[in-house]
């Protein structure tokens, strides 16, 4: 039997989060009080996340995301990636990183199988990048993105997430960049996880505010379709251009009806909705040596608590145990 949810919401896509660290300290993704991080114990092992990979996709998981944290900064994450590529049934595997140490580890990537990649970019502006991600990378993680390129990754999928007073007025030119370059580029509504305490809906630029600013700028936009897309974002392009202009609008207009996801976070615990705090904790089975048939009971038992939509209208500020670095986005 398939994965099937209360809802008939088939489920074929599982993001694992490697690690909830990472190199960037995005004003928007994390909260201003510290963050405990887990320890190298509470994280779960290669091994122990290839073999709940192993159970699921007999289940019909068909693809994996991994993400972080930043999840090229966990050790052995290349070895990880070509045994995830290696696992028969997995149609696609991708990543989402900040591209800080991809200019050096793109073509390890391309040997691992890894066909394409999501990297977040919030500015264009190299000083106004170091005021939001406290780092002075942006050139690392442009030389990363132009390397990716070079080396064919497709789509490669910029996310950049607005937020008023911070980087709204770039969107303009993120939109640009897709008239000379394949660039998928996707702007993603702020949502109230990761710095919940700075999050205020007037902060909050929505799909459609992007949309008419690029609009003024560049002209209609045109709906795209790429055929085969079952993930967030709504796809557009400026006439003639060779990329796509992508809208993520989860606090506009909530797309849970078409969600076909399941997390697994760092620490072992699958997550079926990003924004919302019930889990499973597969850890603690899978180190008491359970069997696969446990494992699968578990996978299964997290549809029952996936919910139908996420309730950010009726808790409008977010209340979330976790940070959105603790889950991978
Ligand atoms: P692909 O279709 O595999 O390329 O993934 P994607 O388009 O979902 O891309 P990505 O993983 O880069 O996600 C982009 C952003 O969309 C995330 O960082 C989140 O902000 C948002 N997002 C992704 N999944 C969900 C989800 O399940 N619920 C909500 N509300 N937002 C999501
Ligand atoms: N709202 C929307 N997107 C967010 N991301 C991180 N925090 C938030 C938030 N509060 C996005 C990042 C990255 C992805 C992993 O998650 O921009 O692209």
């Amino acid at each position: 039997m398939p994965l099937i949810d209360p809802h008939k919401r088939r489920i074929d896509y599982l993001r694992i989060s490697v690690t909830d660290r990472c190199n960037l300290s995005c004003v928007y993704c994390k909260p201003r009080t510290g963050m405990k991080m887990l320890s190298h114990a509470e994280i779960l092992t290669y091994e122990e996340i290839l073999r709940i990979v192993s159970v699921a996709v007999p289940l019909g998981i068909t693809r994996v995301r991994v993400t972080g944290g930043e999840p090229l900064v966990r050790r052995g994450i290349v070895s990880f990636i070509t045994a995830l590529k290696q696992v028969a049934g997995l149609d696609d595997v991708s990543l989402t990183t900040n591209g800080v140490l991809l200019a050096d580890m793109a073509e390890l990537l391309v040997q691992a199988g890894m066909p394409r990649l999501n990297i977040s970019l919030d500015s264009l502006v190299p000083q106004k990048f170091s005021r939001i991600t406290g780092s002075d990378s942006w050139e690392a993680v442009w030389r990363g993105i132009s390397r990716a390129e070079e080396l064919g990754f497709f789509p490669l999928k910029l996310n950049m997430v607005p937020v008023k007073g911070m980087n709204d007025d770039e969107i303009a030119d993120f939109a640009r960049l897709t008239l000379k370059r394949r660039f998928h580029v996707r702007f993603i509504e702020f949502m109230p996880i990761g710095a919940s305490d700075r999050w205020s809906r007037d902060a909050c630029v929505t799909s459609e505010e992007a949309r008419s600013i690029i609009e003024r700028e560049l002209g209609p936009l045109a709906p795209f379709s790429s055929g085969h897309s079952a993930g967030p974002s709504s796809n557009f392009q400026i006439p003639g251009a060779r990329g796509v202009i992508g809208f993520i609008s989860p606090i506009t207009h909530h797309f849970c009806d078409a969600c076909r996801r399941l997390r697994l976070t760092a620490d072992g615990k699958i997550r079926p909705c990003l924004l919302s705090d019930t889990e499973i904790d597969i850890t603690s089975p899978l180190r008491a040596g359970c069997d696969d048939a446990e494992l699968e009971r578990l996978l299964r038992l997290s549809l029952e608590i996936k919910p139908e939509r996420h309730y950010l209208d009726e808790t409008p500020g977010g209340r979330f145990q976790r940070t959105m670095s603790k889950i991978g986005g």
